[in-house]
């Protein structure tokens, strides 16, 4: 029976929906033909379609979903309260039945209710003020020391005189040793918890083949596991990180059931590496190739921050997020009847020419980068976006102070995920 349930997990989540869109992108639909470009994880597959969709704007209506590449309208989109991030379930008759039936023994994932990101107010506001202050930009100050301290020791590791994948030895450690150490997860747990945390990736994506879903889900299932074992660890012993608070909160029966708390855990844990990975490899990947912005960065080191905001801008690590009408609405001005799904693309914003002049050049001076979407705006705005700043400000300012003329070797790939962005392998050498 396990088998079949997600069978029809898979049938319905996946394989119906890639379908329906590979046949309207031949047909002509541009939400369908951005479903096929973003296959490769690669900008230039994307950027044709994402030029036709702006002649659109401020909404793309297809078949399927309105899109929007509108710096203005995603920001409307994210920021109404008849928008909502909870896709409403099915709740009568045979397929309701059916899918309650399918989701009966489905793993707990992002995108699975009560993770966060798809969950509104009350309970939205609930969670997040619960987690919030561990990541407030005063507490995040006071990381930075620390953040240093692990940047400096994972590149004296790194022999820089031959190539090395950056990825696996350094934007991904950094991230995951940090928020590791927020939420008390022990050292030698972390490979275990990077390992789970790329395999779930894909489970923020669309259309996945069979076998990807599979190791998808039983990623996703392990993680839960070792999540609820760790959290009996804390309970019997706890420290002074986030979730031995988040359980002293739940036993004075303020706050959390047993799912919350793994939903809410678990998010905050995953969101803290598989995201700033990306920040980091493609800082690297874009100043490598840029030598008058790195020589601007060793002359003015006051232009960091901005810096990785034109990162953030230029190459966002999170594609796009989708949304759905609770009520007849209008959207920057376009009405919208209940029950509509938008698509906000959050790198289409970032390159909307009336907002940011010249959008395909990475210039870390552009006086407005901090005014892109990668962090999502409104109730759902990142979590960890000041975290992320700081993060994707030291392990950058780290190693370009430390090796000024790094060199991308070939062998670089992306990512084949769809909505997570950036480099599966970066192979560097570091004093060439
Ligand atoms: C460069 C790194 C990061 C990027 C680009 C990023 C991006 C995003 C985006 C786009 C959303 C909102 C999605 C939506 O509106 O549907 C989001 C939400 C979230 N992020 Fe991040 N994130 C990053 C790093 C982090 C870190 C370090 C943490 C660790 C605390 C984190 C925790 C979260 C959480 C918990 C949410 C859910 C917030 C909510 O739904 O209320 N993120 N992030």
């Amino acid at each position: 029976m396990p088998l079949a349930r997600a069978a029809l997990r898979w049938s319905l989540g996946h394989a119906l929906p890639r379908t329906v869109l590979r046949r309207a992108a031949k047909q002509g639909d541009l939400h369908g033909r951005m479903f096929v470009a973003t296959q490769s994880g690669d900008w230039a597959a994307l950027a044709p379609v994402m030029d036709e969709l702006r002649a659109h704007a401020p909404f793309y209506r297809g078949r399927f979903a309105s899109v929007t590449v509108d710096h203005a309208a995603v920001r409307a989109v994210l920021s109404n309260p008849d928008v909502g991030a909870r896709f409403p379930r099915v709740d009568s008759g045979h397929l309701a039945r059916l899918l309650a039936w399918a989701m009966e023994d489905a793993p707990l994932g992002p995108l699975t209710p009560p993770s966060l990101l798809v969950t509104e107010p009350p309970d939205h506001t609930r969670y997040r003020k619960l987690v919030s202050r561990v990541f407030s930009p005063r507490a995040v100050e006071k990381l930075h020391g620390r953040t240093q301290q692990i940047a400096t020791e994972l590149l004296d590791q790194i022999d820089p005189r031959s190539p090395v994948d950056l990825v696996a030895t350094y934007c991904s450690l950094l991230p995951v040793t940090v928020i590791a150490e927020i939420l008390g997860v022990p050292d030698r747990d972390r490979e275990k918890v990077l390992r789970l945390g790329a395999a779930a990736a894909p489970s923020l994506d669309l259309g996945l083949s069979w076998t990807t879903f599979r190791h998808v889900e039983s990623a996703l299932g392990e993680f839960d596991e070792w999540l609820a074992q760790h959290l009996d660890g804390l309970r019997r012993q706890p420290g002074d990180d986030l979730l031995s608070q988040l359980l002293a909160a739940q036993e004075d029966g303020v706050s959390l059931t047993d799912v919350e708390l793994r939903s809410t855990a678990g998010l905050v844990l995953a969101a803290g590496f598989e995201t700033t990975v990306n920040l980091l490899g493609n800082g690297i990947a874009l100043l490598a190739s840029r030598p008058e912005q790195r020589r601007l960065l060793a002359e003015r080191d006051d232009l960091w921050p901005n810096a990785v905001d034109e990162v953030l801008r230029v190459d966002p690590p999170v594609l796009l997020t989708g949304r759905m009408t609770t009520a007849d609405t209008e959207v920057a001005g376009a009405p919208m009847r209940r029950g509509s799904v938008i698509l906000a693309l959050l790198a289409g914003a970032n390159r909307d020419p009336g907002v940011f002049p010249e959008p395909d050049t990475f210039d870390i001076t552009r006086h407005n980068a901090r005014e892109h979407l990668s962090f999502s705006a409104g109730r759902h705005f990142c979590l960890g976006a000041a975290l992320a700043r700081m993060e994707g400000e030291v392990g950058l300012r780290t190693l370009f102070e430390r090796y000024p003329e790094p060199r991308v070797e070939s062998g670089a790939v992306r990512r084949s995920t769809r909505i997570l962005r950036g480099y599966e392998r970066l192979p560097v050498t570091l004093s060439p």
